[in-house]
């Protein structure tokens, strides 16, 4: 048993579609989320970049006395997942682009892969695309400007329904009826999705990672005693209220604020 905080991150409100999803799981986990809006967006900056402020970061909530650290964005655990574990002595769980499960689920044999510049030039999803992919068709779909409009709190505006439309239109038209989303910002876009594609397959990895940070607390005799309160803490590197805004518009109640 192990009363330490939960230490999670993006680059933005991204990374609550994890948190919510391990809040369900681990209620008695308290969490300490770091949104590095400063920073926004990891998507389009070069990996060696996004690794320095993975670092940066992590080094912030090992101060902060965290036992676990889930890197809830997809391009921070392309750019850097590898390099934190063996830089630090604590576990990491990371993000990885849902391949496997859309292959398993796709029946016209097509999918799409979802994601930021960042994951989709990186070796780790090469990886997964070499391990899981080969009898499907992959096209990938760079959503360029959809984390943006998220984390501005316009998840579901006509520009969202642009975007989408333009980046996914060419694969499902051309038979794919399965998209990965491969950005933690994407699931907040699940409803403009399934409004431009009806019949069209999502998978959201949220879940499966927040079942695994689970996991791996359990195994490694981690987890908080059943009676804890559980709770989250908030940090973030740029502008609070924007990010204080958002997070309520996408329905998370007002939370408590640690020291930036
Ligand atoms: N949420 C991040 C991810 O999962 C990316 C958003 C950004 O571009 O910063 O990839």
């Amino acid at each position: 048993m192990d009363q330490r905080p939960v230490g999670m991150f993006d680059s933005g409100v991204g990374g609550l579609s994890v948190l919510s999803a391990f809040r369900e799981l681990a209620p008695n986990e308290r969490v300490i989320y770091f949104a590095d809006t400063a920073n926004f967006p990891y998507g389009p900056r070069p990996a060696a970049d996004v690794r320095k402020h993975a670092f940066a970061i992590t080094n912030r909530l090992l101060a902060a006395g965290v036992k676990l650290i889930v890197v809830a964005c997809n391009t921070a655990s392309a750019a850097a997942i590898a390099d934190l574990r063996e830089a630090f002595p604590v576990p990491f769980v990371g993000m990885v682009p849902g391949l496997k499960p859309a292959v398993r689920q796709s029946r016209s044999g097509k999918v799409v892969i979802l994601a930021t510049p960042g994951t989709l030039d990186g070796e780790l999803y090469a990886r997964v695309v070499d391990e899981f992919g080969r009898a499907t068709k992959i096209t990938n779909a760079a959503g360029v400007g959809l984390a943006e409009l998220v984390e501005r709190g316009e998840a579901s505006s006509p520009a969202a329904h642009a975007i989408v439309r333009e980046v996914l239109g060419p694969a499902i038209t051309a038979g794919a009826d399965t998209v990965v989303l491969g950005c933690t910002h994407y699931p907040f876009l699940a409803g403009v999705i399934c409004a431009e594609f009806p019949g069209v397959g999502l998978v959201d990895t949220s879940e499966p990672v927040a079942r695994r940070a689970v996991q791996v607390l359990r195994e490694q005799g981690l987890e908080a005693p059943p009676g804890a309160p559980g709770g989250i803490d908030i940090i973030v590197s740029g502008d609070r209220a924007a990010f204080r805004t958002v997070m309520e518009s996408l329905g998370f109640a007002p939370v408590r604020e640690a020291v930036a």
